[in-house]
């Protein structure tokens, strides 16, 4: 989507949307106003009511779009409005009347712009009959406002578009395409924009003692990947925030198998691995001035003569040993692994871990908050502001020896599962138990997130790319300057 900001309303557009506040409908001229009359448009967030005009021999097409009361959120849920009306209505180019919204800022065009790129994302790579109709036409629009000349600006908000975008797009690949191997290929790119790239492959894994990993990955005839981003934006020597994300490229359960019905939705559980690396690509997209490592655990859980089974004991490369119960709580066994190799190379005094890592967690808190457990206030504090200002929730949830000890192993270090009540809390806790003492640590659990069956403010049903702008913003209010 082609995205230009303009002092002044193009007067032969064709098809040109009026940016409209909460209550103010009313200030609109006759032909304006009686459309928004006749669809009962009141300036609400994210409303549309359309109009036709002759202009001359030109017909115009008018849409009038609510900006609510004009938070930030308001004006992305406005823009994305706008893209999902006219994206496939045979509109290629809309022109956006913002000098005729009085007190719109450049914030405020900026985030308008920013919900229409994120809402214009797809994923039509596998579509190939798709009727003419049904296709994309809408490539282009042009804002028209008074706030002066953007583009600088929305270079740093498409860096961090175009992090999303890629977080999507690897959620939303199959399983077939999408694995280990390939999601590494996928990050290759990162390269161009100035991110390091470390890959190991099964023999150093081994090497490296991370035998939780391997356990995972062991019924798969795809190898196991591990990823590090380096992005280094900051101070030299400077220890860097390390991000780590749980990158199951498929889910079946391992030997401890999941039921048919709606086991292809595990092709996203690598939706916290797909965020980091979409992390990654905005915070070096838009040259963040910070050390920031992004650290993605990837494996395919399978079935197979040579799986995990239900009581094996594995040994992670932190020497902590685990009786592996039940071989479909997998995501943590990959997490501990990815979590001391990260401490080990990187001693970072912040990490934050992103993982769809339990049924529960969907349970709780559905498709609104992420869950977040935290051993450290202000990091809290840092991620759940970030959320409130992303759009990407929070909602905390609390560490304690009274769950640790549910997860006391009788013939090992510990057990991957604890009982099912508390599901979410027993594997943070579990996580825990790899965190070296002094380093603050957040584990976020988006579970319910990473895909959602219904549209968004920003985003269609499908992938989301919850994560991205959280992260980037944790990393902008918090370690920039
Ligand atoms: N990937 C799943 C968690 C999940 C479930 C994510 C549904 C998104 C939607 C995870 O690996 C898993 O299977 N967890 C088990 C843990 C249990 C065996 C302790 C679960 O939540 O049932
Ligand atoms: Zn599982
Ligand atoms: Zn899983």
């Amino acid at each position: 989507m082609d995205i230009q900001f303009v002092a002044q309303i193009d007067a032969s557009a064709d098809v040109v949307a009026f940016p409209v506040r909460k209550g103010e409908a009313g200030a609109l001229g006759a032909l304006l106003g009686a459309a928004a009359t006749q669809a009962r448009f009141d300036g609400a967030a994210g409303a549309i009511a359309e109009t036709a005009a002759i202009d001359g021999a030109q017909a115009k097409r008018l849409l009038l779009v609510g900006l609510g009361e004009g938070s930030e959120h308001d004006l992305e849920r406005a823009g994305a409005a706008l893209v999902a009306r006219l994206q496939t209505s045979g509109v290629t180019a809309v022109h956006v009347d913002f000098a005729s919204a009085g007190q719109s800022d450049a914030d405020d065009v900026l985030a308008f712009a920013m919900g229409a790129r994120l809402r214009s994302w797809r994923f039509d790579t596998y579509r190939t009959r798709l009727a003419d109709t049904a296709k994309p036409s809408l490539a282009k629009i042009v804002i028209a406002s008074p706030a002066g000349d953007l583009s600088a600006r929305w270079a740093d908000y498409s860096a961090v578009a175009d992090g999303v975008a890629l977080t999507q797009t690897l959620v939303a690949e199959p399983p077939n395409i999408l694995y280990p191997e390939s999601f590494v290929e996928r990050c290759q790119h990162l390269a161009d924009l100035g991110v390091e790239l470390e890959i190991l492959d099964e023999r150093q894994m081994k090497a490296l003692g991370m035998g939780a990993l391997l356990g995972v990955a062991q019924g798969s005839t795809r190898p196991p990947r591990l990823l590090a981003m380096r992005w280094n934006g900051g101070a030299e020597g400077e220890a860097p925030v390390v991000f780590i994300g749980k990158g199951v490229t498929f889910d079946t359960g391992g030997i401890s198998i999941k039921p048919a019905a709606g086991m292809d939705m595990m092709k996203w559980d690598m939706g916290g691995a797909g965020a980091v690396a979409g992390a990654i690509k905005a915070i070096a997209g838009r040259k963040a001035k910070a050390n920031v490592v992004g650290v993605v655990g990837l494996v395919e859980n399978m079935p197979d003569g040579n799986a995990m089974r239900p009581g094996d004991v594995v040994t992670s490369m932190s020497g902590q040993t685990v009786e592996v119960l039940n071989t479909d709580a997998e995501g943590r066994l990959v997490l501990c692994d990815a979590i001391s190799w990260a401490q080990k190379a990187y001693d970072p005094k912040v990490i934050v871990d992103l993982a769809t890592l339990t049924g529960a967690m969907v349970i709780s808190l559905g498709h609104e908050y992420a869950g977040i457990f935290a051993n450290d206030e202000t990091l809290a504090a840092g991620l759940i502001a970030a959320g409130e200002a992303s759009g990407d929730k929070l909602w905390r949830f609390p560490l304690s020896p009274a769950y640790d000890k549910l997860i006391d192993s009788p013939i090992a270090d510990m057990k991957n599962v604890g009982p099912r009540e508390g599901g979410s809390i027993t594997a943070a806790q579990f996580l825990k138990r790899y965190i070296t003492d002094g380093v603050a640590w957040a584990h976020l659990d988006i579970a319910g997130m990473a895909w959602h069956d219904k549209d968004g403010p920003v985003y269609g049903k499908g992938a989301t790319g919850y994560g991205v702008r959280l992260l980037d913003r944790y990393i902008a209010a918090n370690h920039e300057g």
